[in-house]
């Protein structure tokens, strides 16, 4: 591994991605990076569900008006639930198992993108949850919080620049 703060300067959301499928063994450390995620209470609350039949991405790329379409051409998807009656801090737990994968991606030299699942709708109004429901058999007891697309990257983004940090986000109590 680099760097890991040069890791953080050089990821972005990657929406495009090459037909080229990601290594099994990638796919393995990526999942295992959100099974390590730290939980409330080690309450680990998530389930992942993985995506990679072309028609159903494609399918679940519907699931909104708007910002689903990485879905449409990533790799894999893995749809972080969870389980609320586990964990009270449930959206905190799925939220940070979801990111990590997304590092562990970027370290992989993997794009990914975090497509937002929970309170979403589809063009007619029908909830992105329902929606993806429909499509892939998902226990009722779990809550669909987001998607994350994995995928070769087929599109450049620019490293962040430091010079732009927002400094002013950070306040320090005198
Ligand atoms: C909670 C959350 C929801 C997001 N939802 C979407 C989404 O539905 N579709 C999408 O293309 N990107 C989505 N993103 C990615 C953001 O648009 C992106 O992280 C942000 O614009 C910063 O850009 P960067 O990730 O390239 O640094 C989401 C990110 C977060 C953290």
């Amino acid at each position: 591994m680099e760097n890991f703060h040069d890791l953080l300067i050089r990821r972005h959301s990657i929406r495009k991605y090459t037909d080229e499928p990601i290594a099994p063994d990638d796919v393995k450390t990526i999942l295992e990076a959100g099974l390590m995620a730290p939980s409330s209470k080690r309450s680990m609350p998530w389930e992942f569900v993985l995506v990679e039949q072309r028609e159903m991405l494609a399918a679940l790329s519907k699931c909104k008006d708007f910002g689903a379409l990485p879905l449409a051409g990533c790799s894999l998807a893995v749809i972080v639930c969870v389980d609320p009656e586990r964990s009270e801090a449930w959206l905190e737990d799925a939220s940070i198992a979801a990111v990590l994968m997304q590092l562990q991606a970027e370290d992989l030299g993997l794009g990914s993108c975090w497509v937002q699942l929970r309170g979403r709708f589809t063009a007619d109004g029908q909830s992105a949850e329902d929606y993806i429901r429909s499509i892939i058999s998902i226990p009722d007891n779990l809550q669909i919080v987001c998607a994350i697309t994995l995928g070769h990257k087929n599109e450049e983004r620019k490293p962040f620049d430091l010079e732009k940090i927002k400094w002013e986000k950070v306040h320090i109590v005198k």
